[in-house]
Formats: structure tokens, sequence, C-alpha cells
């Protein structure tokens, strides 16, 4: 490997955040107050996603536009009202589901983080059946990815092949058929929107493109929806696309990552769900309180699902006035490491005035919860956000991070910053375990680096290549912590971080 060519595009990065203000007060996630005074900390772990391709075969099981299974009594969905799964009193609509035995564990996170975006922003619950004569059976053979329209009645198939549907955009493009959609393109109006090109699909494909008598809804067409499919899909010609945007051609089409926020508007309206949720599905933006800077409403609760469409997401906040109550009992912020609210804390309950520094969640999905009592409100708080590749920011105690991909060792030209940052009062450990980089005179090529501090100007306390033993570096007064790796060429493999009391 070019070890010369590698360095020149190495870069250190800047590290922006000052420590806490005092004025802003931060529940520690983790963090309890046991009886006699003490405090202690629990740990709070997440595993990370997978990432499988999506295909979507061929199969000799009847089916319709790819992957719709036909009924055999024969009907059109979205716009039938049977055809949807029943409300519950309390508002929510339960869709009870058997998973096949044949998924790894790893895949079945994966269908259950799949879940977690439709029961955060929508109204829609998947639910394990028990005795429920209606459900849905999700079958890991078959070799196809594929579903009815809607609720059918009795036991119904949904296929996702374990070997080539478990990505999570396929897993919710199939549920959200079970859920009562048709394809995007399908839609009734689709013809003012793409361009159907019949000269590239050849007669027995040409079904996959019929037009269906949908239910709209009211909202509009979607190209970014996870129900639309591909440019290339069916194409009888390499090269030649048979569904063509317009007037743009070369708008987006066929995204598998996941969710569209359309798609979940669409679902709300489809149940005439509560739509509290707001999902932020882009590389980058902004998230701000409603009405900001306006004082937010008393007596409300919103949330943001912000999945970035790789890497992590990081949080950087522009603004920050939330009503000051002891313990932020009244109003406050909490953030998610993960789609829902049963996800790690990121963020415990905050409050007060002032700068939460950033916070990077492990994965590329973050939940922010955002809750008013119904006195006093303020300004509320502006956040940006966007996709980073590595390292993380958080306040979590007991936390485990590697490097990206460990234990494999990951592509070169990596440089990833992890902040960490305790209480008051407290000071951080962190132990290195299985510590290997490329070793070079001065650490030139790869190194990890630990600083005393906020940020990359505080004082080091190491900086290390080559192949070390287990070793602990506890932090000094500031309660804050940095560590910075730089590579060259190879990764460092697995650090363990924990908080230990102060004195
Ligand atoms: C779920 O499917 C398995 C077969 O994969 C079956 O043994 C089990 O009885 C089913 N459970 C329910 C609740 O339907
Ligand atoms: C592709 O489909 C078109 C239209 O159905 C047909 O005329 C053509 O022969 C097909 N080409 C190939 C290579 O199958
Ligand atoms: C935000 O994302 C857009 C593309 O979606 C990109 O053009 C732009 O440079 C990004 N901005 C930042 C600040 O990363
Ligand atoms: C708060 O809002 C809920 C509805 O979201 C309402 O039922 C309740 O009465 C409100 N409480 C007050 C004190 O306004
Ligand atoms: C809460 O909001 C409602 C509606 O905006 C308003 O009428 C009421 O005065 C507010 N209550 C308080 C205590 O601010
Ligand atoms: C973190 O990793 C270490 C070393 O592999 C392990 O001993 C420890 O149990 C892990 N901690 C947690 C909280 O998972
Ligand atoms: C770090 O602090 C712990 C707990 O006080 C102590 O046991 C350990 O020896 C310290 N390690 C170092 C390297 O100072
Ligand atoms: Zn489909």
């Amino acid at each position: 490997m070019g070890l010369f060519i590698i360095l020149l595009v190495c870069v250190i990065g800047q590290v922006m955040n000052g420590p806490l203000p005092p004025s802003i007060q931060i529940k520690f996630p983790g963090l309890t107050k046991l009886a006699g005074g003490e405090e202690t900390w629990s740990p709070n772990l997440r595993g990370a996603p997978s990432s499988i391709t999506n295909i979507n075969p061929d199969s000799d099981i009847p089916m319709m536009e790819g992957d719709i299974l036909i009924h055999p009594r024969g009907r059109s969905a979205i716009n039938c009202v049977s055809c949807l799964w029943p409300k519950s009193a309390d508002g929510t609509v339960l869709i009870p589901y058997n998973l096949s035995s044949g998924y790894s564990q790893q895949q079945v996170s994966l269908f259950q983080n799949s879940l977690q975006e439709f029961h955060t922003l929508t109204c829609i619950r998947f639910v394990p059946r028990t005795t429920e004569k209606d459900f849905i059976s999700i079958l890991s053979t078959g070799g196809i990815c594929a579903s009815f329209i809607g609720r059918i009645g009795g036991e119904q198939q949904v296929y996702l092949d374990s070997g080539s549907c478990m990505s999570r955009g396929t897993i919710q493009h199939e549920l959200e058929h079970n859920v009562g959609f048709f394809h995007e393109q399908s839609r009734s109006d689709r013809d003012d929107f793409v361009t159907i090109m019949t000269q590239f699909i050849s007669p027995d494909k040409i079904g996959n493109f019929d037009k269906m008598d949908t239910n709209n809804v009211g909202l509009e067409y979607d190209y970014g929806s996870v129900m639309h499919y591909p440019g290339n899909a069916f194409s009888n010609t390499s090269g030649q696309a048979t569904i063509v945007p317009k007037p743009n051609p070369s708008i987006p089409i066929g995204q598998r990552i996941g969710l569209s926020p359309l798609d979940v508007s669409k679902i709300n309206r489809l149940y005439q769900c509560d739509d509290s949720g707001l999902l932020l599905n882009s590389a980058n933006g902004t998230v701000t309180s409603a009405n900001y800077p306006s004082t937010y409403p008393n007596n409300s609760t919103s949330v943001w699902l912000i999945r970035t469409p790789s890497g992590q997401v990081s949080l950087q906040f522009i603004a920050f006035d939330v009503q000051f109550s002891t313990d932020c009992v009244s109003d406050y912020i909490k953030i998610f490491d993960g789609p829902s609210e049963a996800s790690p804390v990121l963020l415990d309950r905050t409050c007060g005035m002032g700068l939460i520094p950033q916070l990077i969640s492990s994965t590329s999905q973050m939940l922010i919860e955002f809750v008013s009592d119904t006195s006093i409100t303020a300004t509320g708080f502006k956040a940006t956000y966007t996709a980073v590749q590595c390292g993380g920011a958080f306040y979590a105690p007991g936390k485990n991070f590697t490097s990206p991909g460990y234990p494999a060792a990951y592509s070169p030209n990596m440089n990833c910053i992890w902040k960490i940052t305790a209480p008051a009062g407290y000071k951080i450990s962190l132990t290195l375990h299985d510590f290997m980089m490329e070793s070079a005179p001065n650490c030139k090529y790869d190194s990890l680096s630990i600083y005393d501090g906020a940020d990359t100007s505080s004082v080091l306390m190491v900086k290390y290549c080559g192949t070390k033993s287990a070793r602990t570096f506890n932090s000094t007064g500031n309660a804050q912590i940095t560590v910075y790796i730089l590579s060259c060429v190879r990764a460092p493999n697995s650090l363990f971080i924990s908080f230990i009391k102060g004195f």
C-alpha cells in the first residue's frame, strides 16, 4: 500500500465545542440517584446496523408489478376501506406479524429497526402475533421479496428472502404494501410525472407498469418514495430506462434507504393518525422547535427522526432556550441514539439556556423529542445536522465504541473524533483494548491521540500507533475527553469507555 500518497490526503479535523455552559441543565443518561444519595451508572448499548443489498428476482409465484402477490379473490386495495387494518380505541393501528425463524440475529435486529420508523412516525404498530386471526406471516425463503396490498384477512404471506431482501428499504417497502400502498409509479396520476418507456419492456413484463385506481390521499407524487421503482425496472435493453421522470429526467427515483417524509405523511393521512413526528432524510438540514424563533406552543410533544442516507448523524445546536426547571421536569429536549424512544439515550432531559455541545449518533438514525408542559414557554431551539462517516459525541457512560467496521480493518483516509462528556464532579476513565495500527516513527502515518479536554487543543495525554496492550486513561478536572484517530493506513480496533466518580 502506498504510504506516502495516503499520507498526503490526511487532514487534521477541527473540533468546535467549548465546555458546557453553566446555565444549561443536562440530566445524564444512565445516571440514577440511589436512595442513599449515591449515584450509579448503568450501561446503554446498541448494535450496529447491517447493510445488505437489495435485489428482487423473478419467481413463479403469481405476482404483479414485480412484488405484489395476487389475491385469489382479486381486488383493488388502497381504495378499499375494508382492506385497511382496523384502528384501536387508543388511535393505533395494530398489524400482527409472525417472523419466520430463518433469519440471523442481525437480520432480526434490522427488521425490528425497520419497524421502529413506522412506530415513531405513524400510528401503525407492527406487533408480534399472539392469537389474532388476521396477521402477516413473514417468510425468509422463496427467493423473492413480495406482499399483498393491505389486509386480505386471515394469514397473509410476506416474502422477505433472507438472502436478497434484508435491507431497511426493502423491508419497509414490503411492509408498506401490507399497510395498503401500491407502487408510487402505479398511481392514477402517474402519467403527469413519469413516462413509461414501453419500447424497452417485453410484453410479458408490461403488466408491471399498470396504472391503478389509487387513493392518493390528497398528497403529491413522490419520486423519493420507498415505493417507487428504479428507472431501469424490467428494462429489456441494457442502459435504457423504463421509467423517465418528467419534465426533468435526472430526478433520482427508486431509493431503498427507507421511508420518505411523504411516505410517512401518506400513511398518516390514510389512517388518520396524529401527525406529530417529522422525518428528516437528507444528508444535512436544519431542525427547529415549532414557531422558532417565536415561542414554542405549551402542552405539546414533538419528535424529529433524522436518518441520513449513510454514515452517522452529527447534530450541532445553534440556539437553545427552553424553560428551566429543576431536573427539567417541565419543558425539555431528549435525544436518542436510534430510531425510537426505546433506543439508548444520547442526551437525557435537558433544559435552560445555552448551547448543548455537538452530538454524534452511532448510526444513521437519531431521534429528537421535545416536550413542553402547560405553562411558560420560550423560543426553543435550532440545530443543524450533517452526516459524518465515523466517530461519536455522547454523554452515555459504560459505552463501548470501536473503529468503524471492527473487527475488520477499514479503508484508509478516515479521521474520526469521539467526544465524551461526563457530568460535573465526574472524571472519565477510558480503556483501550485490542489496539493495532500501522507503526511508524513518531506515528506519522496512523495514530490515535487522547486529549484531556473538550477538543484537540486540550492537553495531549497520549499519541499511539503500532500494537499496544490494554491501558486505561483518566481525565483530570474538566469532565471532557477527546479521542482523535488519524488513519492513513489502518484503524485501531476497539476502545472501551466508562466514567468514574470524581474526587
Ligand atoms: C409463527 O410461525 C411459526 C413457523 O415459522 C409457527 O411455528 C408458529 O406457530 C407461528 N406463530 C404464530 C403466533 O402464528
Ligand atoms: C424489448 O421490448 C420491446 C417492446 O416490447 C420489444 O419490441 C423488443 O423486442 C424487446 N427486446 C428484447 C431484446 O427482448
Ligand atoms: C448538504 O447536502 C447537499 C446535497 O444534499 C450538498 O450539496 C451540500 O454541500 C451539503 N451541505 C453541507 C453543509 O454539508
Ligand atoms: C393538553 O393537550 C391535550 C391534547 O393534546 C388536552 O387534552 C389537554 O386538555 C391539554 N391540557 C391543558 C392543560 O391545556
Ligand atoms: C397555552 O397555550 C394556549 C394556546 O396557545 C394559550 O391560550 C394559553 O394561554 C397558554 N397557557 C399558558 C399558561 O401560557
Ligand atoms: C465492553 O467491551 C469490553 C471488552 O470487550 C467488555 O469486557 C465489556 O463487557 C463491554 N462492556 C459492555 C457494557 O458491553
Ligand atoms: C484511573 O482511576 C481509577 C479509579 O480511581 C484507578 O483505579 C486507576 O488506577 C486510574 N488509572 C490511571 C491510569 O490513573
Ligand atoms: Zn413492491
